[in-house]
């Protein structure tokens, strides 16, 4: 193995202790973190994504609401709701899980979250925020990506990142923090042709794809940075990533491994991003 691993769980843990004292810091002030985590549904794995969001969110001391309700809710109760959260000043962000049964408008029901509250940074005035460079928060899983590359002090000044995948909670917000530390940025998906011709040019790929192998060891320069997002299940039903593991870690100079790399730093980011809005919210009153 050539590659360095970058490990998500070692860095989850150091960033989790130090909001674990900001949050006490804050509470000491008054305001203790709040974050509302709204389940529709009984969708299996979102049933653990909201398990481990609230689970984290207790260990960093923060105050925690997880509001289960059935597939059948009608989208003008999710909406009633997502208000009242949005008036409830012990909450400072509210996580609808995604996906939302087919009958709810999730764009509606994100749009209906206050921005300053949007800790998972998918409403439409967070994704500006990004896009302009103004204040907001940044969707917690290419944010986390980020926090990674700065961890091996690596700057992206002049390199060439390519992203695979589109998606708008991880390809497009992921181009754009690239972008906004002056990286040379290419987006490839599913139209893209000639894509290893793409990725060997490449000295940061962050692979957001959702499925096995798309990057496979041939595909990488020697030496370059590689972070996979994926969160697939291999032939033996073992939670794999979207990189050939076995293969990319031979050339690469830094990898994320999967389990333990990326995933960890989603929810990590969303406790930075809850604490920064509680943070916000503090500010205000003492402005008043
Ligand atoms: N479903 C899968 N990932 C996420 C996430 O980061 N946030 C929300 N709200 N839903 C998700």
């Amino acid at each position: 193995m050539t590659a360095q691993l970058i490990d998500g769980n070692a860095l989850s843990k150091q960033l989790r202790a130090q909001v674990a004292i900001d949050a006490a810091k804050l509470t000491a002030q008054g305001v203790k973190p709040g974050l509302a985590v709204v389940l529709v549904g009984e969708n299996s794995a979102s049933q653990v994504y909201v398990r481990n969001k609230v689970k984290a969110c207790e260990e960093a001391g923060f105050h925690s609401v997880l509001e289960k309700y059935d597939a059948t809710l009608a989208e003008t109760d999710l909406l009633q709701r997502v208000h009242a959260l949005n008036n409830d000043a012990s909450i400072h962000g509210i996580l609808v899980q995604l996906p939302l049964p087919a009958h709810i408008d999730a764009q509606k029901v994100i749009e209906a979250i206050s921005p300053a509250k949007d800790v998972d940074g998918f409403h439409i005035a967070s994704a500006g925020a990004l896009m302009t460079g103004m204040k907001g928060f940044w969707p917690c899983t290419p944010y986390g990506c980020m926090k990674m590359l700065e961890s091996i002090g690596y700057s992206l000044k002049g390199k060439h990142a390519v992203v695979m995948g589109r998606s708008n909670i991880v390809g497009k917000p992921m181009a754009l923090m690239l972008l906004q530390q002056n990286a040379t940025v290419t987006i490839c998906h599913s139209g893209t042709v000639n894509l290893k011709d793409i990725t060997l040019q490449a000295d940061v790929i962050v692979a957001a794809v959702g499925k096995r192998n798309v990057l496979t060891a041939d595909m990488v320069k020697p030496g370059a940075v590689v972070l996979d997002v994926g969160m697939n299940r291999n032939d033996e039903g073992k939670l794999c990533g979207d990189v050939d593991f076995e293969g990319v870690k031979e050339v690469a100079g830094y990898i994320t491994p999967v389990p333990g790399g990326v995933g960890p730093m989603t929810i990590t980011m969303l406790l930075v991003n809850t604490l920064e809005s509680a943070q916000n919210a503090l500010n205000t009153t003492q402005a008043i």
